[in-house]
């Protein structure tokens, strides 16, 4: 069944490959997606190390000149897909959107680079790509957050991952959704429409969108001027993470003042993410920069804060809160508590397992001693896959495959999981 189950994730991945970057499914995601690309890389590079490597490379080529890194790529022209590149309007050569992504391509350099088979080349992209993960790491300091708190703010909901995620709900009332124009969707012709964001939702996503292309794009305006600005645990400890991994990659291979400065960013964004711990919740919770309150949701955003070198303490509480969720459905991690009225066990981040969060979640768990609640998440994530198939999401009580198909990272998921860790199938 292992074998069978990594044959069919190397063909996902080569059927959604496009020669230099995938597409997250062929059809509802035609381009290139920021983190999807960086997680991808490592299924990629248990059979063929230098094409993780041209992932990788392929997004840092699309990084602006302020350092920002694009959440999405528009290599080529589809109509499939709304909003385009017609209505970002960011005037790039190859066009892209104009907001970011979670920042986890400095794990993933890192990561690849530590166990690659063809040493020489893995350290010829690690000199190439670290300074430009660098780049972007202190742009993210520079732009998102300008009183220097030590935590990141994202400015739309389309930056965290976790598009409609319930943390954004309050945050988003105070952006308008008059005047935005009329627009078609084409999400809710690829995917069930119960799956995806709401109609009232998308206006608001279109607003932000048409906010920041009238300021230019010019990212020392944006974070003032948006509405929306919010603080999640999930996104800064994987840019934490990824700061420590570029620290120590980069001292191993001589670049000093890039390990320097990567090291005082990743320690000081621990220290801050310490206030946003809700004893409440038993996990991290979001902070609403704009209200200057924090965010009552119990998402996983506060769980993926494990990913981080959190202190041990918090690793193990956060063991104890999944503990809670485990009693609430069949398999691990919803990306909502299921006990919350706000959950939905089929629409898209209000609910269903996403195996790319089980991962890290696993991963950073792992680190801090708590092994058998990362198995246990990483045997629910296989179990979900032979149940139900290598979707983009799943429901985490019927394990009903949910939102696109065929899906890439969750293809890379399933190799990384077997490749590296003991999980019966
Ligand atoms: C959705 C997800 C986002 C992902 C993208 C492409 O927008 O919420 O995290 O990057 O699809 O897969």
């Amino acid at each position: 069944m292992k074998d069978e189950l990594i044959q069919h994730a190397r063909q996902v991945l080569s059927d959604n490959d496009r020669g230099t970057y995938t597409v997250p499914t062929h059809g509802l995601y035609p381009f290139q997606w920021n983190w999807d690309s960086a997680l991808s890389a490592l299924g990629f590079a248990h059979f063929d190390e230098p094409r993780a490597w041209t992932e990788i490379e392929t997004l840092m080529a699309h990084q602006w000149d302020d350092g920002m890194v694009p959440h999405i790529i528009f290599h080529q022209l589809d109509d499939g897909y709304f909003p385009g590149p017609e209505v970002w309007g960011t005037n790039r050569p190859v066009p892209t959107s104009g907001i970011t992504q979670p920042p986890v391509a400095g794990f993933a350099v890192r990561r690849i680079h530590d166990r690659a088979f063809d040493k020489a080349l893995a350290e010829r992209h690690a000199r190439e790509l670290l300074p430009k993960i660098h780049e972007w790491h202190q742009w993210f300091y520079r732009c998102r957050d300008p009183q220097g708190t030590g935590l990141v703010a994202l400015l739309h909901p389309w930056e965290s991952g976790r598009d409609n995620s319930v943390d954004w709900d309050e945050a988003f009332e105070r952006v308008p959704s008059e005047g935005v124009g009329s627009f078609t969707r084409r999400d809710t012709t690829h995917a069930n429409p119960a799956h995806r964001p709401t109609n009232e939702q998308y206006k608001r996503y279109i607003w932000l969108v048409q906010k920041f292309r009238s300021l230019g794009w010019d990212n020392t305006l944006l974070h003032d001027a948006s509405p929306f600005q919010v603080v999640d645990p999930g996104f800064n400890a994987i840019l934490i993470r990824s700061c420590k991994d570029v620290a120590d990659l980069a001292g191993r291979l001589g670049l000093t003042e890039i390990a320097t400065q990567s090291r005082a960013m990743a320690e000081k964004g621990i220290t801050a993410m310490e206030s946003l711990w809700s004893d409440t919740l038993g996990q991290y919770q979001c902070y609403d920069r704009a209200a200057g309150n924090p965010v009552d949701s119990a998402s996983i955003g506060g769980i993926l804060a494990a990913f981080a070198p959190i202190p041990k303490a918090r690793a193990a509480a956060l063991t104890d809160r999944i503990e809670t969720l485990a009693k609430a459905c069949n398999y691990l991690v919803p990306s909502h508590d299921p006990t919350a009225p706000e959950f939905d066990g089929l629409r898209y981040w209000r609910g269903p397992v996403w195996l790319i969060v089980n991962y890290m979640i696993a991963d950073g768990l792992e680190r801090a001693g708590q092994s058998h609640m990362a198995d246990r998440i990483r045997a629910d994530s296989v179990q979900l896959i032979e149940r139900s198939g290598f979707a983009e999401y799943h429901d985490p009580i019927t394990a009903e495959p949910c939102g696109g198909a065929h899906f890439t990272w969750t293809a890379a998921m399933v190799i990384e999981i077997f490749s590296t860790c003991e999980v019966a199938a």
